[in-house]
């Protein structure tokens, strides 16, 4: 099996695609390929991983055009893959020489800097959630206080989410305003506004409407079909729009 890998030694663009060949065993994943090509045939390839288990988040990449994550991702699956996503440009360029029949193809996950080969710069994912201010702020006086089963499966599907930024790499809207906060970070806004255990709730739901939020979002809904975990942001989105501030 050939692997053809995106390759930026100082970041920035692409500048070229070098090809591997793997040797398949059974349950590869694609990270699995990337070790055999760093330990047998390239220590200079550049890529990101922590848990290898599909829960740190941090191997998200291009496969074929579709963002997954890499340790979640079985070689042989590939060609069943399919996530019909609207294309954008880094979806639609075709690199030279690439055939889908003879190769498998590696890319970092568009929307990011690139740092080297297929790392790329989350800061921006990262800022989003700092400028939403997306975290439960105690109050004096707080005790702990436990959740009904009703309550924790209204926002059951959001506290899945990995911070893999699957999303904002599959976000049309992300590749052309770099101000859009991003699915995740709205998805997580709105998970912290429903969550009837805390106080002060409006604030999620007025950051995630400011102007760099939701009303950016156009419901294309490629974050809803990339995610890995079933989050499912662009269902936040809408309710989202759809709720006063009032
Ligand atoms: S919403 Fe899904 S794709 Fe986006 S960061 Fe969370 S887990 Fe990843
Ligand atoms: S290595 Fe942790 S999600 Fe892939």
């Amino acid at each position: 099996m050939l692997f053809r890998i995106a390759r930026s030694r100082e970041g920035g663009e692409i500048t070229h695609y070098d090809v591997y060949k793997i040797e398949l065993s059974e349950g590869m994943t694609v990270l699995d390929a990337l070790f055999q090509i760093q330990d047998r045939m390239d220590p200079s390839l550049a890529f990101r991983y922590g848990c290898r288990g599909a829960v740190c988040g941090s191997c998200g990449m291009l496969v074929n055009k579709m963002p997954v994550l890499a340790c979640g991702t079985q070689v042989e699956e590939i060609r069943d893959l399919s996530m019909n996503l609207q294309d954008f440009p880094p979806l639609s360029h075709i690199p030279a020489g690439w055939d889908p029949e003879r190769s498998v193809l590696i890319e970092p996950l568009p929307n990011f800097p690139i740092l080297k080969d297929l790392v790329v710069d989350l800061s921006k994912f990262y800022d989003s959630l700092e400028e939403l201010k997306l975290w439960a702020e105690p109050q004096p006086g707080n005790e702990a206080r436990s959740h009904s089963p009703e309550g924790r499966k209204r926002i059951e599907r959001y506290v899945h989410c990995i911070m893999c930024a699957i999303c904002f790499g599959a976000c049309p809207v992300n590749h052309e305003k770099e101000e859009y906060v991003g699915p995740a970070a709205l998805a997580k806004a709105w998970r912290f506004y429903d969550d009837a255990r805390l106080t002060q709730r409006r604030r999620y739901l007025e950051a995630a409407k400011q102007a760099d939020g939701a009303p950016l979002c156009e419901l294309i809904m490629n974050c809803v079909r990339a995610c890995p975990k079933g989050v499912a942001p662009g269902g936040a989105i809408h309710k989202i729009k759809s709720e006063s501030i009032e």
